[in-house]
């Protein structure tokens, strides 16, 4: 058995590389649903089918869990496919497998707090209000999970949300550093008039956006905690496999990236993140 790790694109490389420090003798699938890239902008439904049928092939290559290491098929597709389908699916299959995904850990990790606390409302006085800035797809943007969850756990941070329409699609047509420095100084100042300032802490809320964290860190105000989605996802599936033994993550410690899309080697912006040559088998 193996551990699946899907996003739209090659996002999911974030978090994928995060996993793999963390379970080195796991055997990982990756699965870039590249033919069908970016998925923030497609309405719900669609974002829905396409992240099952990722799923349905991680599941039908031998993965046992697969991790939704993307916001947009987290926050949109996840509840809906632990509710609906998966239950019939597992009966199908006739063996164990679940789909996780990355919002409910990074939430955790942002408000410090387990996602089972959900704050007492007893309308104290906050004394100093902490400004979150989410930057993710428009359509996480729209779902307002971070602004509705955070809120329910700490009345004290304030999270504001900015979408940033086409940041995910220059990542994966390997955008200049310079359009893409331009476009994501340009989505903090936007937040920026929003707020009144500059944020306290920033979720890089589309997993795409680490791969340029630096050019973040770059507009933002020097030093500002970005929250680390992907150690975030790490720490979360340890907790996880320790309580879920049914779930065999492998032990050969191999690793295959499949995509939907073009085969073939991948960015030089993908490569540098990477930190050497990766190349896509076809899906
Ligand atoms: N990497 C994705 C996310 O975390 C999806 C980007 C997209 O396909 O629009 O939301």
């Amino acid at each position: 058995m193996a551990i699946g790790v899907f996003d739209s694109g090659v996002g999911g490389l974030s978090v994928h590389r995060t996993l793999v420090e963390r379970f080195p003798k796991a055997d990982f699938i990756y699965l870039a649903d590249q033919a069908n890239t970016p998925y923030g902008g497609r309405p719900g439904e669609e974002i829905v089918d396409l992240t099952r049928a990722g799923c349905e092939r991680l599941f039908g290559l031998g993965c046992s869990l697969v991790v939704l290491a993307c916001n947009t098929a987290s926050g949109i597709a996840l509840r809906r496919l632990q509710q609906t389908w998966l239950p019939g699916y597992r009966r199908e299959l006739g063996r164990p497998v679940n789909v996780l995904g990355i919002i409910v850990p990074t939430i955790e990790a942002a408000t410090g707090l387990p996602w089972e606390h959900e704050a007492e409302r007893r309308g104290d006085k906050v004394e100093k209000l902490d400004i979150l800035a989410v930057f993710s797809t428009p359509a996480t943007a729209a779902s307002r999970v971070y602004e509705i969850e955070i809120d329910k756990r700490r009345q004290d941070v304030a999270v504001f949300s900015q979408p940033c329409p086409n940041l995910a699609a220059m990542i994966e047509q390997d955008a200049t550093r310079e359009s893409l420095a331009a476009d994501i100084a340009g989505h903090v100042q936007a937040i920026a008039t929003r707020i009144g300032r500059l944020p306290d802490r920033a979720i890089l809320g589309c997993t795409h956006y680490e791969i340029v964290s630096d050019l973040f860190r770059d507009a933002l105000t020097p030093g500002t905690p970005l929250i680390h989605q992907p150690r975030a996802t790490a720490d979360a599936l340890v907790r996880y496999l320790e309580r879920h033994m049914e779930f065999d993550p492998g032990a050969g410690g191999t690793r295959r990236f499949l995509t939907t899309g073009r085969a073939g080697a991948q960015s030089g912006l993908v490569e540098a993140f990477w930190g050497s040559a990766l190349s896509f088998e076809p899906a």
